[in-house]
């Protein structure tokens, strides 16, 4: 970790997210059934998968292969996988959280909070933001929904650090009931992922452009002229 942390450093990054959900992986099913693994295997399904797609077999061959960058100069028995489980302890504690954050010493995020007791914890350990998420649900089975725990956790926090929030975010829309339940930014996976997998890097300028002109456009609709004028009153509710 102090050699991952000392080239982040080097390499001009000022802040870091530690990830606190996923201290195994989740039970992915579909990447079973759609036989994903890392490195990738070649079968008959993903071989004729590939064959009907003459622009992505063209880029793979055409460009240099993806790899672990970040591991490369480390030495991996067993391949990928194992190695990067290998990296993660079960028995990390907020004390370690706590290491992490004084070693960086920029600023530090908690990702994958669930929780307010959790949430204060975070900054109790000093973190500069709390990253509200249930991983895109992707981990804990019938874990709530992120935007569900928001609310509370905003409460909780409020003043003490930032709060950053993941989990279906796909329109303007959901970006706006975010901000107005409390978060300070919003995070996306998915949605970048939509447009990388469609047109690689201008893919993703275009996935984030379209969330922006929505963001202005909803904005425009509702009538508020700033990102601290999304209040928690636009959420409508029902009376009980
Ligand atoms: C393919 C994929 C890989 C992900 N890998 C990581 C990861 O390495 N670390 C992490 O903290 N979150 C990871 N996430 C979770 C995202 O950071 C984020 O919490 C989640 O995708 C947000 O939900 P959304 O996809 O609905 O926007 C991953 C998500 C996806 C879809």
């Amino acid at each position: 970790m102090e050699e991952l942390l000392a080239r982040a450093k080097a390499a001009g990054f000022t802040g870091i997210i530690l990830t606190v959900d996923l201290p195994v992986a989740g039970n992915r099913e579909r990447d079973g059934r759609n036989d994903f693994t890392i490195p990738p295997r070649v079968t008959m399904r993903t071989a004729s998968q590939a064959a009907i797609a003459p622009g992505y077999m063209f880029d793979l061959i055409t460009t240099p292969p993806v790899n672990a960058a970040n591991f490369a100069h480390m030495k991996m028995d067993g391949g990928l996988v194992q190695f990067v489980n290998a990296q993660f302890s079960r028995s990390v504690t907020w004390d370690d959280a706590r290491w992490m954050r004084d070693t960086w010493g920029g600023k530090f995020a908690v990702k994958g909070i669930s929780t307010t007791d959790d949430a204060r914890r975070a900054v109790g350990i000093g973190a500069d933001a709390v990253w509200v998420s249930n991983h895109g649900g992707r981990q804990l089975d019938t874990a709530p929904a992120s935007i569900d725990t928001l609310p509370a956790i905003a409460a909780a926090v409020r003043g003490n650090a930032e709060i950053i929030f993941d989990g279906g975010i796909r329109r303007g829309t959901d970006i706006v009931k975010a901000l107005a339940l409390g978060a300070n930014a919003i995070a996306i996976g998915r949605a970048y992922l939509f447009g990388l997998a469609a047109a690689g890097e201008a893919g993703v300028t275009r996935a984030i452009d379209i969330l922006e002109s929505e963001l202005k456009r909803d904005m425009m609709l509702l009538g508020r002229t700033r990102i601290s004028a999304l209040t928690r009153d636009l959420i409508f509710q029902l009376r009980p």
